[in-house]
């Protein structure tokens, strides 16, 4: 399927020579989810705001369904839907007003059914004439959504959608994205929480320093790069590491008792079998054992260290 946002060679030097993209290439499919994962100034908004049209590329290139966002700005931009990091709302007007104003600036006429629907979709529907300074920091952050929507987009940038929202509203937020991806609409999401890629993404792409370290699938990332560890609990603490233990590399927790393993997952040979087969020849009395497997955010921190 052809991509329906390519960006191709993308640098940004920002006036003063700071350098905050370096050539960043990505392809993003018709009707995914893709969450931008990366710590603070890692480059996340310049990126969006590149595509969006707000930021000007020092070289590369940008399009939108195929509309270059530079060349054809107008038609690029009309498919694009934008909610911003920082909250910008008329404090006055009524959020009912925000969405008909935000539709008229598209050149769209007013489509009161549309409104009613997204606004619902929102759970904003009871709020329509409120004014947006009576609002909830919640609230206000799912009117940024509605406006972004109102001139029926089909790719969604949303910037941080989760930063100061409580866990609750979070998930609320998660089932709206759900929710438009179910509606066909592309969405582009960056983020600093790992579990809100983990939960929502269908690709996930990992940005630092200006680089795009890698853009895979959640599922793919999690198995590649993810290890899996197994802890395993004495009935009695150790007083040395038995010297048969020393290969697996074997980490101790003296007060919780517990030796962790650390394996690939999805490797040949775990280990676990011959270390079971030494900690009986130690002597070593097991109590419990559970295994997990990493999370992304465990790969996430690897692969912003470098490792
Ligand atoms: N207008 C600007 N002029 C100069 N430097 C800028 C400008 N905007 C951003 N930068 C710098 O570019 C880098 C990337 O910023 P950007 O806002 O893209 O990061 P981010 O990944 O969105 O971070 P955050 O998670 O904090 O929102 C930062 O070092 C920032 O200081
Ligand atoms: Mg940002």
């Amino acid at each position: 399927m052809a991509a329906i946002v390519s960006v191709k060679n993308l640098s940004k030097h920002y006036d003063g020579g700071f350098q905050a993209l370096k050539d960043v290439n990505l392809d993003i499919e018709q009707g995914e989810i893709l969450a931008l994962l990366g710590p603070n100034g890692a480059g996340k908004t310049t990126l969006i705001s590149i595509i969006c049209g707000l930021v000007k590329a020092s070289s590369g290139s940008a399009t939108v369904g195929g509309f270059d966002v530079v060349g054809d700005f107008r038609q690029a931009r009309s498919l694009i839907g934008l909610v911003p990091q920082e909250i910008a709302l008329e404090p006055f007007q009524t959020v009912i007003d925000a969405l008909r104003f935000t539709r008229g600036l598209f050149g769209k006429r007013n489509d009161p059914a549309l409104l009613k629907d997204i606004l619902e979709k929102l759970s904003l529907w009871d709020k329509k004439d409120a004014k947006t300074m009576e609002l909830s920091g919640g609230m206000k952050r799912r009117v940024l959504i509605a406006k972004a929507l109102c001139h029926e987009p089909r790719v969604l940038f949303l910037d941080e959608p989760t930063a100061g929202v409580d866990v609750e509203l979070r998930k609320e937020m998660w089932d709206v994205v759900r929710q438009l991806k179910a509606d066909g609409v592309t969405i582009i999401l960056t983020t600093h929480y790992i579990e809100e890629a983990e939960a929502i993404a269908d690709r996930v792409g990992v940005i630092s320093k200006g680089e795009l370290l890698l853009v895979e699938k959640k599922e793919t990332l999690m198995q590649r790069m993810g290890m899996r560890q197994m802890r395993v609990e004495l009935m009695q603490p150790l007083e040395v590491m038995p010297e048969i233990l020393k290969p697996y590399e074997l980490d101790y927790s003296a007060d919780e008792r517990t030796l962790i393993y650390s394996y690939e997952a999805n490797g040949e040979r775990t280990g676990i079998a011959s270390l079971f087969a030494d900690l009986s020849k130690a002597g070593i009395i097991l109590r419990d054992v559970e295994t997990r497997q990493s999370s992304l955010e465990d790969i996430f921190v690897g692969l912003v260290e470098g490792k």
